[in-house]
């Protein structure tokens, strides 16, 4: 089955990896809905993606608050007609040594990554249903939902609980015929790690095989994959794109 004429909503849709997917599902021939934290930003960036493929339309949404993702997806509904596949991949990370987070820190990164993958699943897979129709919900993990290190308490957390919101919403989905997957990035060439000092990257580079960051592309490539039929047989699963890092614990 093609990704040709399916509807996509990508979350995070206006930068770094929800970007590249986003042209890399045009080119599939697949229509887009770019929902982004700013209107305009996303207007910005549906305008130029529509250079490349018309089928691209923006949303403004706060994937923390589950009112905003409902309305994310009448809006797709309203302007596609349907619904077939959510990147659920909007993420922030706030990085501070452990004493040193807030509470207010913590709440922030667990109501986006975690909170965020949540509402997603929720309403995305009601609605599915709701429509009669099959799905694929992909969520965005990292490799920090298996590994941590100092700074990263409330980032790793929200990442373990979306791979265990992918693995246990699989269960209760399939039975309708919808997939829930997630794809666990290395460390990737987007704003997210644009602060990083260059001894901290140099770290980062030495726990990938071939000693270098990946580029969104590479996530962007496999995201593509697992919502097609093709990867069917993967469901319950993050997928790690991550040149090894994991293993080298
Ligand atoms: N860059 C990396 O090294 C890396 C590694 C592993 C996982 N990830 C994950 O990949 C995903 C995409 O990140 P990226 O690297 O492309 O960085 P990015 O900063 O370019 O993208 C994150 C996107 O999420 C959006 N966002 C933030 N809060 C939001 C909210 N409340 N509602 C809706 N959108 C919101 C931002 O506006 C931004 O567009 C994130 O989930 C991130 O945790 C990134």
């Amino acid at each position: 089955m093609s990704l040709k004429d399916k509807v996509v909503i990508i979350t995070g849709g206006t930068s770094g990896i929800g970007r590249v997917s986003a042209e890399r599902f045009l080119k599939e021939g697949t229509k887009v809905m770019i929902a982004g934290t700013g209107e305009e930003k996303s207007r910005a960036v549906a305008e130029e993606l529509g250079t490349i493929n018309e089928n691209v339309s923006y949303v403004k949404v706060d994937v923390s608050n589950y009112k905003s993702v409902e309305n994310m997806i009448e809006k797709t509904l309203e302007a596609f007609g349907t619904i077939d596949i959510l990147f659920n991949n909007a993420g922030i990370t706030i990085n501070k040594p452990f004493l040193e987070q807030t509470e207010e820190d913590y709440l922030k990164v667990i109501g986006v990554n975690q909170h965020g993958v949540f509402n997603g699943i929720h309403i995305f897979g009601k609605k599915l249903i709701e429509l009669n129709k099959k799905g694929t919900i992909i969520n965005t993990a990292s490799i920090a939902a298996r590994i941590t290190g100092p700074t990263m308490m409330g980032y790793a957390t929200s990442k373990a609980a979306v791979e265990m919101l992918t693995k246990s919403a699989a269960m209760d989905l399939a039975p309708y015929g919808i997939r829930v997957v997630g794809v666990g990035p290395g460390v990737i060439n987007t704003p997210m790690i644009s602060e990083l000092k260059a001894q901290a990257l140099d770290y980062l580079k030495n726990m990938h095989a071939r000693k270098e960051i990946l580029e969104p592309e590479q996530i962007a490539d496999v995201v593509v994959f697992l919502a097609k039929e093709e990867a069917s047989g993967i469901n319950g699963q993050v997928v790690f794109v991550d040149d090894g890092y994991i293993n080298f614990k």
